[in-house]
């Protein structure tokens, strides 16, 4: 990681380098209509990881991918009429929609924390608009702030935060909007509303006709790092193992090597990459027992031992 970010002018040169740098699996912080978002190619596993490792979250929280317009959104969720009918009246805008993952549509599965679905948000901002463009592809961001601290609205916040995180910012100029997006799971039943914002709710009401529920239990707001068995394998899984049992298949980590091996070196970041795609992978072979190798608990180790031991907790 660099020393300080480059400050880039939001033109066609400061576009196109910032563009490039995204292809080259590297940060970029940028501003949207809501908020500067820390943004990454959404379909490289590595590139994700690097969001989680530069804003030094404790958890996978889910991230929003960001994209030119609905058709291309519909490639990676599967839309409901009323997915659509929020889509046509708020994008691009502020609003983001949390709907059923597309399953193979190539985003990385870190992006989505593993869950089965992905949030999707059109952004209005000409900035955001060109970068997308420019790059060609889904731009994962998260709000480009370290965990816990509040949202940028101008480069130089940015700056402040993520310098030395981040390859480079595009210098918008302060964010019109300057709260988050209005974010809506249209996964279950019936709309909920996971986080009011820039849309106003009343507005969102209209277009379909009633108001968003509320994620439940409401005194334990709904934070998808909680919904644990969306994280868990079918077999069963046993932590800080140095060897396999008989019956178990080993996931290694760095000289604990196993079946697979999230990182032979023990780079937590490539770890971080290979965690949630890994997990699927011996669930898809069929493991009924898998052991996982001792992870170091700093830095990104935190958001991978924490997601582990969802996926090793006793199941209903
Ligand atoms: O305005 C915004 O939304 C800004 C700009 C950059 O687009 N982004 C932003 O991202 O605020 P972030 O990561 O700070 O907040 C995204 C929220 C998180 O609370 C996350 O849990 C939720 O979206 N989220 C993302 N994917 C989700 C999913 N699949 N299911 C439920 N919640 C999800
Ligand atoms: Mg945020």
């Amino acid at each position: 990681m660099q020393e300080t970010a480059t400050l880039l002018a939001p033109d066609e040169a400061g576009i196109a380098r910032a563009a490039d740098l995204l292809a080259a699996g590297r940060l970029v912080a940028f501003p949207t209509e809501t908020v500067y978002g820390l943004g990454a190619d959404a379909r490289d596993d590595r590139a994700v990881a690097c969001i989680y490792a530069a804003k030094g979250r404790p958890k996978f929280n889910p991230l929003i991918v960001h994209v030119a317009d609905l058709a291309t959104a519909e490639e990676y969720a599967v839309f409901s009429d009323n997915a659509r009918a929020l889509a046509r009246a708020f994008w691009p805008g502020a609003l983001t929609l949390v709907l059923p993952l597309r399953e193979g549509a190539g985003l990385s599965r870190l992006v989505s924390a593993g869950l089965p679905s992905v949030a999707l948000r059109v952004p209005a901002h000409p900035v955001a608009r060109a970068l997308i463009a420019a790059f060609g592809g889904p731009v994962a961001a998260p709000s480009a702030n370290p965990s816990g601290r509040i949202s940028p609205t101008t480069a130089a916040h940015v700056a402040e935060g993520l310098s030395g995180r981040v390859a480079a910012i595009v210098d918008g100029g302060a964010t019109p909007v300057g709260v988050e997006s209005t974010i809506i799971s249209l996964e279950g039943a019936g709309p909920v509303l996971l986080r009011p914002g820039g849309v106003p709710v009343e507005e969102i009401a209209r277009v379909i006709g009633r108001t968003p529920g509320h994620p439940r239990p409401l005194a334990q707001p709904v934070s998808p790092g909680q919904l644990a068995s969306h994280y868990a394998p079918r077999g069963t899984v046993r932590l800080e193992a140095t060897e396999a049992r008989a019956g178990e298949v080993m996931l290694g980590f760095g000289p604990v090597d196993g079946a697979l091996n999230l990182s032979p070196s023990g780079d937590l970041v490539e770890a971080a990459a290979n965690l949630f795609a890994m997990l699927h992978k011996l669930d898809e072979s069929g493991a009924a027992a898998i052991c996982v190798a001792p992870i170091p608990h700093g830095g990104l180790g935190l958001a991978i031992n924490d997601r582990l031991r969802r996926a090793a907790a006793p199941r209903d």
